[in-house]
């Protein structure tokens, strides 16, 4: 919104800026369209400089014709001078020495953020005296800064973030900047220590010095920055202590300490009513991990808004403290590899909305009568490497079952005993579940087999008995599985060639006998997999050949050609039922059949003049009710020779679909297939498909950041809701950019929820395969089962297509080859504006979001309830 109001006041500007050069000429202009020209014919890279043009006839009978108030990138004041160089993302390859700033005494702001700006950040940049906002982030860099900015008193925004600048900080130039508001420097060869004289910028609200080479103590003065909110330190060689006077901070709200060779315990915790960081009363997010801090930990979250408190890597010692009983809003601990001692907190079971718990490598002791019960957010649970012995609770609170978010558990390296709990497969979304060294005995329950999402499973070195069970083989998404170093015996179940995702597979000191499976994994897998076993056989080498002849023979030809026979089904068109007109249209307070003439009525019999395009799978038309109200009717085409009773819909699962309301999902009303037309109802949304907008230049220029931010935050919504608040789960199957439409208020609505449901062959997982090309998930080619994981997929390439302005194309085969990251900047969508500062930050989540959604492992993508509270939280 900031955004777009500096748009229009900018566009003003410009205006009232060359309607007034007409009648007044400034004496500076032309010096000023020098400088910028000379400036220009230095860089190697121009082309978005074009309307840069020399010669300026800027004088030609008093009148004023062009001038540099009309470039691209610049602005002028009512007298036509220039106040703002505004080219971020602009791809310069050049330096500054080129640019003679004391022609431009003007300028109020000057961004070049992310472009091949080299060289050193010029004296003469000092000239600048009104400069409130400086960006040079994102160049090249280098050299010391020069102790003329300390002339710019007016600066309010200072951003030098990554680049190559070096050398200390001198303490004068932090004297006259007392109008600073944001300062960033990290990611330089910064190197001294921090003067106190930091102090003295007593309007700071964000102070990132990350990932430089400071070193010294953090000085006290820093306690003055009362208006701090961000203070990120972390990534330096910092030493000593806290200094309490942070205590003073109370806006504080990110605090980032981690990765330096800070110590000492807590400021002023010996008292006994605790004071100093307890008094950060704004903090939501706390990282001093990877220190040297000792003593106790402090009660942090006494009143506050703790979010994320990492303490992990540190020599903190003594019990989880009490204090932490008030953190409400505490979603993230992790306070892994330090030295805690004494029991698990029953307290800490009472955090409604602790998602993420790892207290592994500590030494605490005692039973698990920790109170999951309270926790029902749970999403990750780590304790491994400490001395909780015990049994699992499984039958009364704490159940293990109930903790139904639960996505990660790794009770590994404990001295944990008995029988492993069934009640585990209840936990339906588990991705990894490590109970390695331990002391669990008996069999591995089968329930275990019902966890469709499990992705490593690591039950070695503990005394676990019996056959495997067979049921394991239906962990078809598992890629990681250790058995070893148990008594289990019997045969390997055949059951185990389901699991064509497995990776790593070991099942050596064991009392296991008979054939490996036949497939490509065990094949494939060395011989110390199995090694120590009874008597196991199969096409290994070191192993030996198994008789031909015996029927649980794995590697038969036969078995092996059943393996492969699996086909992908791949629906191209919708198909309808036999079904009466339903009572759904009451929602419109029509009988049926009314409704269906109308239709065919207010679409002239489905007349091309009321055609709006195809969508997903058929034509789609616009039906302009009597009642006024509008409705888009998309027409079921069946497949040539298709049965249409082939495919069975319950009214049930009908009108589950029509009573779904959500902002962001488009009303379905029902489904018509009386008659000769079949056909699905919507409602009909004005702005159409966010895939024809986006493909319209000019419609893509006005969907600037902010809506495009909003229009992903509202597919994630809808995706999450669908997913995680609709029961049984509602997979949509086939998001793309033309099953999101924008209404008109460019909020997006996906459309064709439950067009996959209605397709649905039975009640069995294994379905047909509907979907857009460019954005089914990879491993629908091969499992032909469609989990919630595949939308999570076809979410990120589409939010990726909504910050590119296309779909990404070539980029999701290079992820597919291992790249990791790329440059959020190098992928913006040209056509509207650059993101402002205030943007940038969002648009970056949505790209590493949607980075995460396109993992090619479909356990290794987040949820869509994780995805979107992480866009709304950026
Ligand atoms: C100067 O401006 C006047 C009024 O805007 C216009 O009529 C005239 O043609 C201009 N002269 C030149 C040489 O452009
Ligand atoms: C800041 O905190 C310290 C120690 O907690 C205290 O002594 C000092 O008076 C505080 N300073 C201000 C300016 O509030
Ligand atoms: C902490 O907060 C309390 C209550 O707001 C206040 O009385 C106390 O002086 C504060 N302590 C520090 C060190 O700022
Ligand atoms: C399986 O677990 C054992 C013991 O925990 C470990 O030594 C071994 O390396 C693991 N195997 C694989 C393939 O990771
Ligand atoms: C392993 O299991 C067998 C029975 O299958 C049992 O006789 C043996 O004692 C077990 N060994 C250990 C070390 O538990």
């Amino acid at each position: 919104m900031a955004y777009r109001g500096k748009c229009v006041f900018l566009a003003l500007l410009t205006v009232c800026c060359l309607l007034l050069s007409k009648l007044e000429a400034t004496p500076n202009s032309e010096a000023e369209a020098e400088a910028l020209l000379r400036w220009k014919e230095t860089l190697e890279n121009q082309t978005s400089l074009r309307s840069w043009t020399w010669p300026v006839p800027l004088k030609i009978n008093k009148n004023v014709t062009t001038g540099p108030c009309t470039w691209f990138g610049i602005a002028c004041n009512m007298a036509g001078s220039v106040t703002e160089i505004n080219l971020p993302n602009a791809q310069l390859r050049g330096n500054l020495s080129s640019l003679d700033f004391s022609s431009l005494p003007n300028l109020i702001s000057l961004n070049l953020n992310h472009s091949i700006i080299t060289g050193p950040i010029p004296s003469q940049i000092g000239t600048l005296s009104r400069l409130t906002h400086l960006n040079l982030s994102m160049n090249f860099l280098s050299g010391n800064l020069p102790l003329s900015l300390t002339n710019l008193t007016n600066l309010s925004l200072l951003y030098l973030g990554n680049n190559l600048i070096s050398g200390e900080l001198d303490p004068r130039l932090f004297t006259n900047w007392t109008r600073l508001e944001y300062l960033e420097l990290q990611n330089n060869n910064f190197t001294g220590v921090l003067p106190p004289e930091i102090g003295l910028l007593t309007n700071l609200k964000e102070l990132a010095l990350m990932d430089n080479r400071f070193s010294g103590s953090i000085p006290f003065e820093i306690g003055n920055l009362k208006n701090l909110d961000v203070l990120a330190l972390s990534g330096n060689h910092l030493t000593g202590p806290i200094p309490p006077s942070l205590g003073n901070l109370s806006k504080l709200t990110i605090l980032f300490l981690q990765q330096n060779n800070l110590s000492g315990p807590f400021p002023q915790l010996s008292g006994s009513v605790p004071e100093g960081l307890a008094n950060l009363s704004s903090l939501k997010i706390l990282n001093l991990g990877d220190n040297k801090f000792s003593g106790h930990l402090p009660p942090l979250c006494l009143g506050s808004r703790l979010q994320t408190f990492t303490a992990s890597s540190n020599n903190f010692s003594g019990p989880i403290p009490k204090g932490l009983r008030n953190c409400e809003s505490l979603v993230r601990l992790s306070i892994k590899k330090n030295q805690l001692t004494g029991t698990l907190d029953q307290d800490l079971g009472v955090y409604p909305n602790l998602g993420y718990l790892d207290l592994s490598y500590n030494n605490l002791n005692g039973v698990l009568s920790y109170n999951w019960v309270g926790c029902r957010q749970l999403t990750s649970l780590k304790l491994a490497g400490n001395k909780i012995t015990g049994e699992i609770p499984s039958q009364v609170p704490p159940e293990i079952g109930g903790l139904s978010h639960l996505e990660e558990l790794d009770f590994s390296a404990n001295g944990l005993s008995g029988q492993i709990p069934e009640q585990f497969g209840d936990c339906s979304k588990l991705r990894n579940l490590y109970l390695s060294k331990n002391y669990f005995n008996m069999s591995i329950p089968s329930k275990i087999g019902n966890l469709a999402m499990l992705g490593s499973l690591d039950l070695s070195q503990n005394v676990l008995t019996g056959e495997i069970p067979f049921q394991l083989g239906n962990l078809i998404m598992l890629e990681h599985l250790n058995l070893s170093h148990n008594n289990l015996s019997g045969a390997i179940p055949s059951s185990f060639r389901q699991m064509t995702g497995l990776t790593t597979i070991d099942l050596s000191y064991n009392e296991l006998e008979g054939p490996l499976p036949d497939n490509e994994l065990f094949r494939r897998a060395p011989l110390s997999a199995f090694s120590k076993n009874k008597d196991l056989c199969g096409k290994v080498q070191g192993l030996r050949l198994c008789n031909v002849t015996s029927p649980e023979n794995g590697t038969s030809p036969e078995n092996g050609a059943q393996s492969k026979e699996r086909k992908v089904f791949v629906i191209v068109g919708t198909l309808s039922v036999n079904h009466q007109i339903m009572e759904i249209y009451s929602q419109l307070n029509f009988d049926g059949k009314i409704v269906y003439e109308d239709i065919i009525d207010a679409t002239n019999g489905f007349n091309d003049n009321y055609y709006i395009g195809v969508g997903g799978s058929g034509r789609v038309y616009k039906a302009e009710m009597p009642t006024g109200h509008a409705l888009a009717i998309k027409i079921i085409q069946c497949l040539e020779g298709e049965e249409i009773d082939k495919i069975k819909t319950s009214q049930n699962e009908i009108r589950v679909l029509t009573e779904i309301r959500h902002r962001n999902i488009v009303k379905f009303y029902g489904f018509c297939s009386q008659g000769p037309h079949k056909f699905l109802v919507y409602d009909y949304i004005e702005r159409g498909s966010l895939a024809s907008i986006l493909s319209n230049d000019k419609e893509a220029q006005e969907l600037g950041w902010s809506k495009r931010v909003d229009i992903v935050r509202g597919i994630a919504n809808a995706l999450s809701y669908m997913h995680h608040d609709c029961s049984p789960p509602i997979i949509h199957r086939d998001i793309s950019s033309k099953n999101v439409l924008l209404n008109s208020e460019l909020e997006a609505c996906i459309s064709d929820f439950g067009t996959a449901r209605i397709m649905k062959t039975d009640s069995s997982n294994w379905t047909l395969v509907a979907g857009t090309y460019g954005y089914i998930a990879p491993e629908l080619a091969y499992t032909m089962r469609a989990t919630e994981k595949c939308d999570v997929y076809s979410f990120g390439v589409l939010a990726l297509e909504v910050i590119m302005g296309e779909h990404p194309k070539e980029l999701l085969s290079s992820l597919s080859i291992g790249e990791k990251s790329i440059e959020v900047m190098e992928v913006l969508d040209l056509r509207p504006p650059p993101p402002a500062v205030l943007f940038e930050k969002q648009v970056a989540s949505v790209v590493k979001q949607a980075l995460s959604c396109l993992s090619i492992r479909p356990n290794s993508r987040p949820t869509m309830q994780w995805v979107s509270q992480a866009i709304m939280e950026a």
